[in-house]
């Protein structure tokens, strides 16, 4: 990612959290910013803020047949993009394991995902290079029995991030593709029980920004998590099992 002013960037997912506070920040680096989610007064009360340089599209990223159609109209408000972040994502604790409930993350978390990141890494394939990135997370890196789509759903990401950078390699493409794995944030969503080593959003869209200027694969936010990534990583599944969550 170029760390000049006067690029132009989409986050999705920005109406909280840390898409918003994300969104904020690089509009504070001078950038535009297109900004998505479903909420739309959240959108347009952060256009209000900043009416010169927010585009915004609202939609339901789990429908995931009319992503492509969304981002077209939203890249061409903003005439050429270089960056791509997408931070849309969901996840419950379902302990009653309620199906509506895992078919609602992973619509979101793997079908919206995957329209996104298609649409922007082919975006930029015609464009000759950008940056795309997404929010996958540590919970990706094992099965949890608490919320077996969302752990489930953040490892496709993961994997999904490895095999776009491994394209762009192959390809010469000139895409750096990074993976964002966060911790605990203090939003809507990283609020539940146990939470710890929490940072606040806009500690995230910091660590975020630097990642992303370095042209990062990985980012673990807070750079702490790294050490809970390795643990898991090489925690033995015969042991995993017994943990209770
Ligand atoms: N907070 C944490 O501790 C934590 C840790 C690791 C990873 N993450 C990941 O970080 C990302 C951002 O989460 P957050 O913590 O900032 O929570 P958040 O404040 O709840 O933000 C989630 C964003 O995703 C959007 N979204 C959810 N479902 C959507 C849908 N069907 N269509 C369109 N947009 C949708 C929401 O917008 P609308 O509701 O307006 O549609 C919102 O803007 C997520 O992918 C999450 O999994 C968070």
């Amino acid at each position: 990612m170029k760390s000049s002013t006067g690029q132009k960037a989409i986050i999705t997912g920005a109406t909280s959290g840390i898409g918003k506070a994300l969104a904020i920040l690089l509009v504070s680096k001078g950038y535009h910013v297109g900004i998505t989610g479903r909420r739309e007064a959240n959108l347009l009360s952060i256009k209000d803020s900043y009416p010169n340089s927010v585009y915004v599209a609202c939609f339901d990223i789990s429908e995931a047949d009319k992503v492509a159609d969304h981002l077209d109209l939203l890249a061409s408000d903003l005439g050429k993009i270089d960056l791509f972040v997408h931070c849309s994502g969901t996840g419950v604790r379902n302990a009653d394991l309620n199906l509506l409930d895992e078919l609602q993350t992973t619509r979101t978390n793997i079908d919206g995902f995957t329209a996104s990141m298609n649409w922007a890494y082919k975006y930029f394939e015609k464009q000759g290079g950008g940056s795309v990135a997404a929010i996958s997370s540590i919970a990706g890196l094992r099965g949890f029995a608490l919320s077996p789509s969302y752990s489930s759903s953040k490892s496709y990401q993961i994997k999904y991030l490895e095999a776009l950078r491994q394209r762009s390699y192959n390809h010469a493409a000139n895409i750096t593709v990074t993976d964002i794995r966060a911790g605990f944030v203090d939003t809507a969503m990283g609020n539940g029980k146990g939470a710890f080593w929490q940072c606040s959003a806009e500690t995230a869209a910091n660590g975020i920004y630097k990642a992303l200027t370095k042209g990062k694969d990985v980012a673990y936010i807070t750079k702490r998590w790294v050490l809970v990534a390795w643990l898991m990583m090489i925690f033995p599944g015969f042991l995993f099992k017994r943990l209770k969550f």
